[in-house]
């Protein structure tokens, strides 16, 4: 049991005095009142007083681009991001273990959580010595020579999901912080203990006030600093609603520079021709791993009538071999869902798509033991159930069946989201249209493997409601500062 009553504002660790938000896990245990979710913990409900406390100590430290931070050399900025990420190797066992009771991700999936977050640091640094290297260089012109700088922005928002509460969080707000911004930083809602351990690194390692780290209500503490209209940048990876929400309440939008990442609903087109093994391999993962809590996994998939028999047998088999477990236990697949009321919500779309006509193909799909989800592979999914289009963020996957190629092309360019789609098949001659049919509809297009993020390097973005701006680890640079141009007449 952690009790966390530190926050992090203006270089000191304050401790808060107020109420206290319970931290539950997913995983039930057995107490004197029967089995329930345990408790392990409880942060800070701060008000939206101390939030704007953050945010003074925030425009302060940036003080107009004068502040030592962003008046810094690159050089220097880096080396406080390498002693955090010193401090930070060192807490590799505390972070992974509340990431397993916290928000329920396997051993090897926290780890890999971890180990992929410190690379993604080291790779933003190298990203950066490489921009400032490129970017001091000088243009000669039409007669003008020009430096063109990246300068950071000012005040930057970062706010993760709870699926990747480290990863996500980071891969924003390192950046933000290596260009020159000042943060204000409020974990998410379930991943929220895990940053505990590394609050002294926080505190240690950058000058005070260019980081702070907040805990609280969403509306209130992030509600004020919106409200404020002192929010230069706003780096948000979660829903659609909490995005405009909060975008809304700022009074200059037009000073506002977001970079979001918000829902999707990933398509797997499977066409005739699919290597069937490879294809199961690849869905099976990709609409599963981590329980299917992934923006990137897939979340429908469109199978061609030729196939979506054997598919299906196959696909439904390789579900019900899964195996359930404790997040700590070795082999385990499937996990319990950290968001109350997931199961409930879950077999309402099942319950949905049942109505009107679809089943549950899979033996165990759709069995509920406390937060355990039994993945529901659910067929045939038609247009009119929530499930073709609504984001399940689950383990319930929806196949579609189509005859024409066009019938998924359409599914495509219909949907409301963009962010990546896989398409499994041989011809390339059909692959090739597809593709070109889908390079303005998704971010990313992945031929015969299933949809994911990595490598961190690579840009991650999306189309229509699925994002907005561009992540990676170059990116990211880019998106946290902006090009001043020192030009001068030569003739
Ligand atoms: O939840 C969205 C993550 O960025 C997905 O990352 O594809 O590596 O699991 P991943």
């Amino acid at each position: 049991y952690v009790e966390q009553r530190e926050y992090l504002v203006g270089g000191e660790l304050r401790m808060w005095g107020g109420d206290l938000n319970p931290v539950r896990s997913p995983v039930f245990v057995k107490t004197a009142r029967g089995v329930e979710q345990k408790v392990i913990g409880a942060t800070p409900l701060l008000t939206s007083q101390e939030s704007l406390e953050a945010l003074s100590a925030a425009v302060k430290a940036y003080d107009h681009g004068r502040g030592a931070w962003p008046s810094m050399r690159v050089a220097e900025r880096i080396e406080h991001v390498e002693r955090f990420l010193v401090a930070m190797r060192a807490q590799r066992t505390a972070v992974v273990n509340l990431l397993m009771w916290e928000i329920g991700k396997t051993q090897g999936d926290s780890e890999k959580e971890f180990d992929r977050t410190i690379d993604l640091i080291v790779e933003t640094i190298r990203a950066l010595k490489e921009l400032d290297r490129t970017s001091s260089r000088f243009v000669q012109e039409q007669g003008i020579m020009a430096q063109i700088r990246r300068a950071p922005i000012g005040v930057a928002l970062c706010m993760g999901p709870y699926n990747y509460p480290l990863n996500e969080t980071f891969s924003t707000l390192f950046p933000a912080l290596l260009m020159g911004n000042a943060v204000i930083f409020k974990p998410a809602k379930f991943g929220v203990l895990l940053i505990r351990p590394l609050l002294e690194a926080f505190r240690d390692c950058f000058p005070p006030g260019v980081i702070n780290i907040i805990y609280g209500r969403g509306r209130e503490t992030v509600g004020a600093l919106m409200e404020s209209g002192q929010v230069d940048l706003f780096a948000f990876i979660g829903t659609n609603k909490g995005a405009s929400e909060l975008k809304r309440m700022h009074p200059r939008p037009h000073r506002l520079k977001s970079v979001l990442g918000l829902d999707a609903k990933n398509p797997a087109i499977i066409l005739d021709d699919a290597d069937l093994d490879n294809t199961v391999k690849e869905c099976i993962t990709g609409t599963l791993s981590f329980n299917g809590q992934r923006c990137t996994a897939l979340k429908v998939l469109l199978v061609h009538r030729k196939v979506v028999k054997p598919f299906l047998e196959r696909f439904s088999a390789a579900v019900d071999k899964l195996k359930p477990g404790m997040p700590w236990t070795p082999g385990v697949a499937l996990t319990p869902l950290p968001e109350p009321g997931k199961t409930d919500y879950l077999r309402g779309l099942v319950d949905d798509a049942v109505s009107k006509g679809a089943k549950v193909v899979n033996e165990l799909g759709g069995k509920v033991n406390q937060s355990f989800f039994f993945p529901a592979v659910v067929y045939p999914v038609t247009r009119d159930m929530r499930l073709a289009t609504e984001e399940q963020f689950g383990p319930v996957i929806p196949v579609m069946v189509f005859d024409e190629d066009e019938e998924a092309v359409r599914y495509v360019v219909e949907s409301q989201f963009g962010q990546q789609l896989s398409l499994f098949g041989q011809d390339s001659a059909r692959i090739g249209k597809f593709i070109d049919a889908f390079a303005n509809q998704v971010g990313r297009i992945n031929l015969n493997c299933q949809c994911q993020r990595g490598p961190d390097t690579f840009p991650f973005n999306g189309r229509k409601d699925s994002a907005e701006g561009t992540l990676s680890v170059a990116d990211a640079l880019r998106v946290f500062s902006i090009r001043t141009l020192v030009a001068a007449k030569t003739t």
